[in-house]
């Protein structure tokens, strides 16, 4: 069954097909450059570069995976959550696009696309077998998931505040490093050094939150202290130690969420699943309590078209189809 992914949630328009579950093509038009001028995604311009791209996108998908629209089976398109305006985008141009090739189409949730990219075979890396734990670090989502089958996914604990990589996106903006903040962060946090200690809120907690505002204040706090503009070497500092209060409170919940559910293996996903130290900090503790750690390609961990083409085509393949109706939703949990 060859399915078509499409995703606009928010600043990658991207488009893939799958030909029952293996990646024929996967292209993703990022809109960086239209956002960096302002620090962060402005929906209002997320949604025209939406609409200016998404054609051209679909058309190269289909080309890249040497076929035509005619030989879709489906539509799977990312219907929430994320903003609204962009969302609308790629949802209108499933439905037509379904509507006129006389194919079924389903509304895909995005999150459920990022928990389910590192079973995406790729020819490399190992493919994590169900049940698993898995943690979901992204720039408007945070949280640890017990993901026992595709469409039977428990949230366990997710953030009270911001997302890590929201958290990202605003230490690097206060530290005048540019947008977006977790590879910039994620650079300078490689080189090792002095760090000083910032606090991790809920450490000791049972629950599986999370909480990023507190360590946000307190690197403001800090930059402020300073006086001036900080120079190269202490903007290094406070890469390297917000660095390893985020990395290690989110390894840390994850970590103790497989033990608890006695789960032997933990998956990475959403953008900052993209970052070294996480990765690197994820591989020491789970050879430590003996897990089985799964972290997908870069590529997969960012938002991409592959795992909406992936559910959707589970999705499908189920039976499922969605109504012309249906809107997009800003909000979507999994489940509580
Ligand atoms: O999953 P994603 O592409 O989009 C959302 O669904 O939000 O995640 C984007 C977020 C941004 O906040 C970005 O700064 C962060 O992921 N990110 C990283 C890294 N690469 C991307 N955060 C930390 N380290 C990285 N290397
Ligand atoms: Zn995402």
């Amino acid at each position: 069954m060859r399915v078509l992914g499409i995703e606009t949630s928010c600043d990658e328009t991207a488009a893939s097909v799958m030909d029952d579950g293996h990646v024929l093509s996967d292209v993703v038009a990022s809109q960086i450059d239209e956002h960096r001028p302002f620090g962060g995604v402005v929906p209002e311009i997320a949604s025209r570069a939406h609409m200016a791209r998404i054609a051209q996108v679909i058309r190269r998908s289909v080309e890249q995976a040497g076929l035509t629209l005619r030989d879709l089976h489906g539509v799977g398109v990312t219907q929430g959550p994320g903003l609204v305006g962009a969302l609308l985008v790629g949802l209108e141009c499933a439905k037509a696009l379904a509507t006129s090739l006389g194919v079924p189409f389903v509304g895909v949730n995005h999150l459920k696309g990022h928990l389910l990219a590192a079973r995406i075979p790729d020819g490399a890396t190992p493919l994590p077998e169900m049940p698993y734990m898995a943690l979901l670090a992204s720039g408007g989502h945070t949280g640890v998931y017990l993901v026992e089958d595709w469409d039977r996914i428990s949230c366990l604990g997710q953030t009270r505040d911001d997302a890590a990589g929201e958290a990202y996106d605003k230490v690097a903006k206060l530290l005048g490093l540019g947008y977006p903040g977790g590879p910039l962060i994620d650079r300078l946090a490689q080189t090792p050094g002095e760090e000083i200690t910032f606090p991790q809120a809920l450490r000791q907690r049972d629950s599986y939150e999370f909480s990023f505002s507190g360590l946000k204040t307190a690197v403001a706090q800090h930059v402020a202290s300073l006086g001036r503009a900080p120079t190269q070497a202490e903007i290094e500092i406070v890469a390297r130690s917000f660095q390893r209060a985020v990395v290690e409170i989110l390894v840390r919940k994850a970590v103790r969420a497989a033990r608890d559910k006695a789960v032997s293996r933990l998956v990475l996903a959403g953008g900052v699943a993209a970052n070294q130290g996480l990765r690197e900090h994820a591989a020491r503790e789970c050879k430590a309590y003996d897990l089985e750690l799964f972290a997908p390609p870069i590529h997969r961990c960012t938002d991409n078209g592959a795992m909406i083409a992936h559910i959707g085509w589970l999705a499908l393949r189920n039976g499922e189809r969605s109504e012309l109706a249906i809107g997009p939703k800003s909000s979507w949990p999994l489940s509580v």
